[in-house]
Formats: C-alpha cells, structure tokens, sequence
C-alpha cells in the first residue's frame, strides 16, 4: 500500500506526434504531471487538444516521442514489453468512452477478464462484489449488447477496479450519456476509488465533474495547464 501523498505516477515532459503521409502533427507538447496516492486529478480541453492521447502515453497504450515516464518510481521505459500488459493491469484500471466490453462474456465475464489479462487468478466473490456495488446485483449474466449505455459503463468501471488498482484512468467515462446517468456512473466511481483508495484521473468535459476532483487542468493545443 502506498503512503498517503506519495506519487504512484509521474510524466516528465511527454511529447508526441503523428505522421500521415508528408503531415506531422504535433499533439502534446511537453506534458508533465504526477498522480499522488488517493488523489483525484482532472483534465478538460476541446475535442482534438490530445487528452486522449496523454492516456495512452500514461497507461503505455502508445510510447511518447520523448519524456520519461515512472509508475511507482519505476522508469517504465525499463520493463521488458512482454511484462508491460501484465504490470499495467495490476497497477492500474481503464474505463473508455467506448465501454471495450466484450459482447461475447457477460458483465461477470467482462469483469473477470480483467484479472486474467494481468495474470491474476480470478477472484470470482470480488468482481460479483464489485458488480453489486454498481448496481448491477442482478444483471451479472446479462450481454452487454442487452445493457443500457450506463449499465455498460458501470460494468467498466468494476472491470477497472477488479485487480484493486492503485490508479484509475477515465477517458470522458460519462460522455456518451444522458445527464442523469452521467451522475450515476460519476457518483459511482468517485466513491468506489474513494473507498479502495484508488487515485482517480478523470477526462471529461463536464465543469461540474471537474471541480470533484481535487486538482483540476486544461489541456489547449497539447499543453497542461494547472487551473
Ligand atoms: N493514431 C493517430 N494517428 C494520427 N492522428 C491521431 C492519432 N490519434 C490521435 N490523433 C490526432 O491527435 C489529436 C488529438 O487526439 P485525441 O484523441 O488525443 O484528442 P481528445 O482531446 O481526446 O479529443 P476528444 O475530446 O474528441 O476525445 C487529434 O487531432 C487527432 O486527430
Ligand atoms: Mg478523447
């Protein structure tokens, strides 16, 4: 367990383009930023300024063009890529704007997928525990092509949580829903990384989801600014 206050990740000036043809384009430009234990960050910015992006490069979906970048003080640059799936699912959770979830398991099976990708035993009693703790008591065999969009992002959320993460990444997790559900699923997943101690850093375009979080940035034009 990490000491309250101590940084569990840290970006030191993380850059990164893309290349189409002869176009470059520059996306994020020197990103810095540390995620401290039990703490909630939160990064608004219009659509295209890169905050997807700056995910991907903190969860090591995508390397950076330079920067360096520590998970638990550890350079990740030094973790071998073939244990790099395996570390990443059990330091931390994703919760996508898309869901990801898998139509051919059921919410347990979404949920228990999460352990198995980071080569974890299933932990059957928890992630039925987690599913009740969304809400989702009864719909643990249920498709997720048969789930409300909201009921969708609940089972991601508990899917995030299975491996009991220290850090929790949310790109836009309320933005495909209606304002009422949008609270539900937000609601949920300040007081679930609340109650399993798990940072929280939350993109989304909401002032009022925001200004939950306890330090909140702006990304313009592939910069981090600190509100
Ligand atoms: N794989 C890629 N190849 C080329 N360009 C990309 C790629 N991924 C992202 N981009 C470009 O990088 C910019 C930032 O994209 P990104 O998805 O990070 O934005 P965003 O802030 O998350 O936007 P939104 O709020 O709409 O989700 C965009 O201009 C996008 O077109
Ligand atoms: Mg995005």
């Amino acid at each position: 367990m990490n000491e309250k206050n101590s940084i569990i990740l840290k970006a030191e000036k993380l850059a990164k383009s893309f290349h189409s043809g002869s176009a470059c384009v520059n996306v994020l430009h020197d990103a810095s930023l540390c995620v401290r234990a039990g703490r909630s960050l939160s990064i608004r910015g219009e659509s295209g300024c890169g905050k997807t992006t700056l995910l991907n490069l903190l969860s090591r979906i995508e390397s950076a063009d330079s920067g360096q970048l520590f998970w638990q003080g550890r350079e990740v640059d030094k973790i071998r890529s073939s244990r790099l799936a395996r570390e990443r699912g059990r330091f931390m959770g994703m919760v996508f704007q898309a869901y990801y979830l898998v139509p051919e398991l059921d919410s347990l099976g979404n949920v228990l997928l999460a352990a198995r990708v980071a080569g974890i035993k299933p932990d059957r009693a928890r992630a039925e525990s987690l599913l009740e703790r969304v809400g989702l008591k009864e719909r643990m065999s249920a498709s997720p092509l048969t789930l409300s969009g909201g009921e969708r992002q609940r089972v991601a959320v508990a899917r995030a949580l299975m491996n009991k993460p220290q850090l929790m990444l949310a790109d836009e997790p309320t933005g495909n829903l209606d304002e009422k559900s949008g609270s539900v699923v937000m609601d949920m997943l300040m007081a679930v990384c609340a109650e399993e101690g798990a940072s929280l850093v939350l993109v989304t375009h909401n002032r009022a989801f925001a200004a939950r979080t306890g330090e909140q940035f702006v990304m313009h034009d592939g910069h981090l600014f600190a509100e």
